[in-house]
This record gives structure tokens, C-alpha cells and sequence, in this order.
């Protein structure tokens, strides 16, 4: 764990402040940037000895599911000023996992550089991050830990359930049973429509324990908000409150700390992994968190997820891997009480964003509501959500969420049906002549974080159409995809080498046997080693799908889903805790002007 940083002296004129190095020199620099702010009808005197937070906010037209951080962002900067802080807000690029194309994760990066730049060349002493929408917020949080500035972050909340036909209709779960019974013939058209207009839902992200859901509630267990907030529904008048407390909370930070790198320690990542467990989290998260712990320099492999998931009870009874939304995890005691019943497996001396501990953060949570919450004596099931296998057909791994799997499908053997793309899946899988069987392991390649490119969440290979008409709801799909933190099904993920890549899954032949079985963790192709070689020798490179630009940037930088598919030159330097501050390079410089 890094030094915990030296509380800043608070003397009247702020000078110890990191923005004091903008705002308070007597020369023409100094002149320059107060009138930058003055402009906005900031006077002289507010600058002075008040720490300058920033808000970084990811509102977008472009994002439904932030659309109400306007108010969350006011209600920030109440907080903020209430407790002696200037608040400057700044929009970054926002990422909104419906409308972007081909995939958000192909630009999770990206925002990540642009929170990480704005924060460190800005005059900011602090931060807020304000993030819903599955990739905005390990974008931002990614970001925030490689600028090193103190940082908390507050989420925008799950959406309200909609209804369709009496019945609960939730973001993503029921969304893709409906599909499905759309193919299969048990839904029609006309019904589909009617499903369209009522699944229109107001502000908030998805609201059942997929990737936005499964990311802010580990956010919580990292300890970078403040405990209780991440399950507060979106149109709850707590949500604002929560944001104008994280508004306060951030001016003292400004002041005394931690920074993101004292509070994401290798016990942070821990507790973290084992909330995603117990939560039957999303395995976009696996992604996120190694990406997140390479920009602090903490040690982690996927190893660790599987050692954590396979001590770690699921008790959270919450879609997809249960039965209800977000909301009533939030009312059964939400982050807090999940940390309470999982507390003999945590390291409760991790520090929060709070100032204290995970452990002290928990007096007063009260054992929850058992239908939602379930005992870690009686839970859900012995293991967590997310195992990681690994074998012939995925050397680095791959992972499967098997508490939304099949479990009589968690040990089973079939031949290949290989899709070289998502465009060939849509031209085959409901051709009447595919050779295809309940037994069948459907394959897709040229899907991860080159060939995608970006690793979209394609990995939840619909199940041909003659086969649902014959009653089949689950076969086992692999794939170098992701597959959204919604969906279900027994879908093995983020294979590694990818197929762009040369990984095994680039040699399969429609026919060739596949073994998976999650109890003894093993993912293999059954051909002999010797075919294999003969195949990889025959073997050419894809043809990059980018040329030019961010894109080529990203094909060219890009690592492995086991690595958590950040840029190689984004992670942190050994020995490096931060760049240099920028104001010093140019500190009492007025030149070029
Ligand atoms: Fe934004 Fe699900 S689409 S969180």
C-alpha cells in the first residue's frame, strides 16, 4: 500500500491546495487563470483558501441511462459548496451501451484518458465522479486512479421496474426470455410491438445485477463511495442527498485524503471480488477490476477471482442470477448488508473513501430481509457466481457465470458449431439445414478485444430457432466475447488467447469435440495436439479492422481479456506512483501568450 498522504495545512489562504499552484501566484499566469474563472462570475475571494472540486460528470444525450445527472451534478455541488468547496463541473466523452457501435468496451479507454487528463491538467484539489451506464463508470474510476488525485465517485441508481401484461418487466433479463419466445414462435409480432412501448423506462441503469448494477455495488465494496449509496434507486430523493453528501465528503478528502491509490489496495480488490461473488455479479466486471488494478500497480490474475468465488457463498437473490431487481436489494439493506453476512471472508481494515473502515462503515447494518439477502449459513448456492476455466481451447482462461447456467450443462461434452463472426451467426443460426443439436457446443470466434473489435458482448449465441421450437432453453456456448451482465445461459466468455490473436479457438472445426467441465475448471479441444499444430500452420492473421486513428491505437495497445483488455501503456510503471503535476513544468511561465 502506498504512503497515506500528509493532511494538507489549512490555512486561510489555502496555499498548500494543489489549485493554489493556478490561482494564487501574483504573476501573470496567476492573473490568467483567475480571470478564466472570474468569467463564470467566480470572484477572487471564492478562490481563495477553498479547495476546487471537480465534477466530472458523463451526462450525455447519447446515454439514457444518465440522463437525470443534471440534478445529481446540482445536487453535488450543493454538498460541495455547503462544505466550504468550489465545485467546477466538466464533461468527458460518455459511453452508452445501447446506441455506441460496435461496442462501449471498444471506448472504455478512451474515456478513461480523457477523465485521467482532464483531472491532472485542471486546477483540482478533488473529485466526484458521477457514472451509471455499464462502462462509464470503470472508465472513470480507471481514470481517477491513474491521475491520483483524491477521488469519490457516486452512481446514478438502478431504474424503476416497468410492467408488461401484470407482469414485472426488468432492464435486460426479460428482455432477451421475450426474444427468445419471439423466435420460438410463443410470442407474436403484434405482442413484441406492445412490449416495445411499455419497456421504455424513466432515468437510472439497468436495474437488475448486470454490468452497471454488479460495477457500482463493487464500487461500494472497493470502498470508493459512501457505503449504503449504490443500490439507491434513481428517482429516490435519497439518491440526491447521497450525492450531496459525497459533494461534502469530497472538500475533506481535498483536504486529508486517501487517495485512489490508498484506499484500491490488493485487500480492496479482494473485497471486491468477493461482494461480485456473493452477489452473482456480472463477469464484465472481471474485465474491469484487473483492468483497475493494473493502473495502481496492485497484483492480480484471474486466478484470484476463482480462488475468492469458489470460498464465497451466492446470496444475493437478485436477476439474473435470482428473482428480484436492485431495488429490493436496496431495501433489504443493500451493499452493507451483503458485507455484513459475508464478513468472516473480508479484510474489514481496507480504508474507504470515508476515512474509515470497511469494518467500522458495518455498526448499525442489521441482519436483512433473508429473501433477498440469503444467510451465508443457507445461501443460494455454496459458490459464487463466476468460475474460471481453463484448457486447450483457453491456455490464459476464459470465464462462466454458472449461477445464470445450466447446472446439469456445467460438465458436458459435444461437438463444435463454429460462427466466424456475429454476421455469420445472423446468416446461419436459424438456416432449418444447420447441422445443430441440443448437444451441440455453439463457438464464436473473431469476437474478443482484436477481432470484435472492442470484445462486444456477443457471447450469448442465440439458441437456433428450430431447437427453441423443440423446447431446448439452454446449450453451451464459447465464445472470445463478452455477453451482457443481464443475460443467462450456460456461456463460456473472454477466452484468451482470442482467435484475433492466435488462440486455440481460431483452429476449431465445426465437428471437434469440446469438454467443459466447471468442477474441475477445464475447457479443451479434444483433437489430438498434433491436428491442432498441423491447423495453426495453415493459419493466417485476420486483417486488422481498423487502420487508422483511435481505433488503429486500440488494435495496437490493446491486451487480453485476462489482463482486463486496458492498454499496455496505461498501466502503472513500478516505481512511478504518478506523472509529474503539469503546473510545475510551466510554473511562473508567461510566455506564448
Ligand atoms: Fe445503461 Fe444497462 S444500458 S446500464
Amino acid at each position: 500500500m502506498s504512503e497515506r498522504t500528509p493532511p494538507r495545512d489549512r490555512s486561510a489562504d489555502g496555499g498548500s491546495l494543489r489549485s493554489a499552484r493556478w490561482f494564487a501566484g501574483e504573476d501573470l499566469a496567476g492573473f490568467l487563470h483567475r480571470t478564466s474563472v472570474h468569467v463564470e462570475g467566480i470572484s477572487r475571494a471564492s478562490l481563495r483558501g477553498r479547495p476546487v472540486v471537480g465534477v466530472c460528470n458523463s451526462w450525455s444525450e447519447l446515454v439514457s441511462c444518465n440522463l437525470h445527472f443534471r440534478g445529481l451534478a446540482d445536487a453535488v455541488k450543493r454538498g460541495i459548496l455547503l462544505a466550504g468547496g468550489l465545485p467546477l463541473e466538466f464533461p468527458t466523452i460518455s459511453l452508452g451501451e445501447n446506441l455506441m457501435k460496435p461496442t462501449t468496451m471498444l471506448f472504455r479507454n478512451l474515456m478513461s484518458m480523457d477523465v485521467e487528463e482532464c483531472i491532472r491538467a485542471y486546477p483540482l484539489d478533488a473529485v466526484v465522479l458521477l457514472g451509471g451506464c455499464d462502462k462509464t463508470v470503470p472508465a472513470q474510476l480507471m481514470g481517477a486512479a491513474s491521475a491520483g488525485i483524491p477521488t469519490i465517485m457516486t452512481t446514478g441508481g438502478p431504474a424503476p421496474a416497468t410492467r408488461f401484461r401484470g407482469k414485472m418487466l426488468s432492464s435486460g433479463t426479460d428482455l432477451w426470455h421475450y426474444v427468445e419466445d419471439l423466435r420460438s414462435g410463443r410470442m407474436t409480432r403484434e405482442e413484441f410491438d406492445e412490449l416495445e412501448s411499455v419497456a421504455t423506462r424513466p432515468c437510472g441503469h439497468c436495474n437488475e445485477m448486470g454490468t452497471a448494477s454488479s460495477m457500482t455495488c463493487v464500487v461500494e465494496a472497493l470502498g470508493m463511495c459512501l457505503p449504503g449509496t449504490a443500490t439507491i434507486p434513481a428517482r429516490d430523493a435519497d439518491r440526491q442527498q447521497a450525492a450531496e453528501e459525497t459533494g461534502r465528503r469530497a472538500v475533506e478528502l481535498a483536504w486529508e485524503g486517501p487517495r485512489p491509490a490508498e484506499i484500491l489496495t490488493a485487500k480492496a480488490f479482494d473485497n471486491a471480488i468477493t461482494l461480485l461473488a456473493g452477489i452473482g455479479g456480472s463477469t464484465n466486471v472481471v474485465l474491469h477490476l484487473l483492468a483497475l488494478a493494473g493502473r495502481v500497480g496492485v497484483p492480480l490474475s484471474l486466478e484470484r477471482f476463482d480462488e475468492l468465488s469458489r470460498r464465497t457463498p451466492l446470496l444475493v437473490n437478485v436477476l439474473p442470477s435470482g428473482e428480484h431487481l436492485v431495488e429490493d436489494l436496496h431495501e433489504a439493506g443493500g451493499v452493507p448488508a451483503v458485507i455484513r453476512e459475508l464478513e468472516s471472508l473480508l479484510h474489514l481494515d481496507a480504508v474507504t473513501v470515508n476515512g474509515r473502515t470497511l469494518g467500522e462503515e458495518l455498526a448499525g447494518v442489521s441482519t436483512p430481509n433473508r429473501d433477498v439477502v440469503a444467510a451465508v449459513a443457507k445461501p443460494l448456492a455454496p459458490e459464487g457466481g463466476i468460475a474460471v476455466v481453463r484448457g486447450s481451447l483457453a491456455p490464459d482462461g476464459a470465464v462462466i457465470k454458472c449461477s445464470a447456467a445450466s447446472p446439469e450443462l456445467l460438465r458436458h461434452r459435444g461437438p463444435a458449431v463454429v460462427f466466424e463472426d456475429v454476421y455469420d451467426i445472423q446468416n446461419r443460426i436459424d438456416d432449418p439445414a444447420l447441422e445443430v443439436s441440443p448437444e451441440s457446443v455453439l463457438v464464436l470466434r473473431n469476437s474478443g478485444p482484436k477481432g470484435g473489435p472492442g470484445m462486444p458482448e456477443w457471447g450469448q449465441v442465440p439458441i437456433p430457432q428450430k431447437l427453441l421450437r423443440a423446447g431446448v432453453t439452454d446449450m453451451v456456448r464459447v465464445s472470445d466475447a463478452r455477453m451482457s451482465g443481464t443475460a443467462f445461459g450456460t456461456v463460456v466468455l473472454h477466452v484468451a488467447p482470442e482467435s484475433a490473436a492466435g488462440g486455440p479457438i481460431a483452429l476449431l472445426d465445426d465437428g471437434d469435440p469440446i469438454v467443459l467441465d466447471v468442477e474441475e475448471r477445464r475447457l479443451e479441444i479434444d483433437v489430438p495436439a498434433t491436428e491442432l499444430r498441423r491447423r495453426a500452420e495453415r493459419l493466417s492473421p485476420p486483417e486488422p479492422k481498423y487502420r487508422r486513428g483511435y481505433g488503429a491505437l486500440f488494435l495496437s495497445h490493446v491486451l487480453q481479456a485476462n489482463e482486463g483488455c486496458d492498454f499496455d501503456f496505461l498501466r502503472a510503471l513500478p516505481g512511478i506512483e504518478a506523472e509529474p503535476e503539469p503546473f510545475g513544468l510551466l510554473s511562473g511561465w508567461i510566455g506564448g501568450w
